[in-house]
């Protein structure tokens, strides 16, 4: 019973409300049609098409595989099933590096072929004049700092962020430069608890935590790590509020036997055999 598809859609303007109502935003990844519709149905306020695809999706030992085509792909299917909640495009690595110019364009791709209402682009100061250039397009852009997963190479593996006090700040800046640049929101990544807070309390756009604790504006997770379908790397702050993985390993085992053993289909599963005459 799809009930959240009676709500109106969720806009930037409505997200950005609920941080000064003191409402909490729940955030989750998805990336095909199916899984997508569960999670909109479930009532999310944003599905975030991240670039964690190239992982959970992909099989790649990180992110910086994934391109701009597989985003837009990826991104169509989503918004083909989301009815209510705003969708962010993640721009990929190799996307917006090279210059402003590149990266409205790439966001331009996600926003017509993909149908986002929004894209997320990592990293700070660096990132801020494109952050301007895609706002005044009237393209809605959410940053991402603390990890930021396709720098991994220069941060030298997925570590916790901010922990000196001249990171922490350094963080903090970036923060209020990318709200001063026109974001509508930040996801905060893999930080202490109090530098999330200080972060949250330091801008008026939401602060979206995934391991930066519990006084963000809301929480976002990658679906298959929190669903239990993907069980390999799988750090501190996550959450496991099912087992579906075990789940499908029971049942497609359970398949393979009843097919091995001449139990499926079975006459129930059979269509009635074609009257012959005599
Ligand atoms: O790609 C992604 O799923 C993300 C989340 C971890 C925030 O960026």
């Amino acid at each position: 019973m799809s009930r959240q598809h009676e709500s109106p859609r969720l806009t930037t303007l409505r997200i950005r409300a609920m941080k000064a109502e003191g409402r909490k935003i729940a955030m989750l990844t998805a990336y095909d049609y199916t899984l997508a519709s569960l999670v909109d149905d479930a009532g999310v306020d944003m599905v975030l098409v991240g670039d964690s695809l190239g992982m959970v999706m992909l099989g790649y030992d990180s992110t910086i595989p994934v391109t701009l085509d597989d985003m837009v792909m990826h991104t169509r299917a989503v918004t083909r099933a989301v009815k209510r909640a705003l969708v962010v495009a993640d721009m990929p690595f190799g996307s917006y590096q090279a210059s402003v110019e590149q990266g409205v364009r790439s966001a331009v791709r996600l926003m017509q072929e993909g149908r986002a209402q929004a894209v997320k682009v990592e990293g700070g100061a660096p990132v801020v004049p494109l952050v301007a250039a895609l706002t005044s397009a009237g393209i809605p852009v959410q940053g991402h700092l603390g990890l930021t997963p396709q720098s991994v190479n220069q941060l030298g593996g997925y570590r916790v962020q901010g922990r000196s006090d001249d990171q922490a700040r350094a963080i903090i800046d970036d923060a209020k430069a990318l709200e001063a640049a026109g974001a509508f929101s930040i996801v905060a990544e893999c930080m202490p608890s109090d530098v999330g807070a200080a972060l949250t309390r330091s801008v008026a756009i939401p602060v979206i935590g995934i391991g930066a604790g519990v006084d963000c504006d809301g929480q976002v997770l990658v679906l298959h790590d929190m669903l239990g379908l993907y069980r390999h790397r799988t750090p501190r702050f996550v959450k496991r509020f099912g087992d579906l993985g075990a789940e499908a390993t029971r049942a497609i085992e359970a398949y393979v036997s009843e097919v091995r053993d001449g139990v499926f289909p079975g006459l129930e599963h059979s269509y009635a055999p074609t009257a012959k005459e005599e």
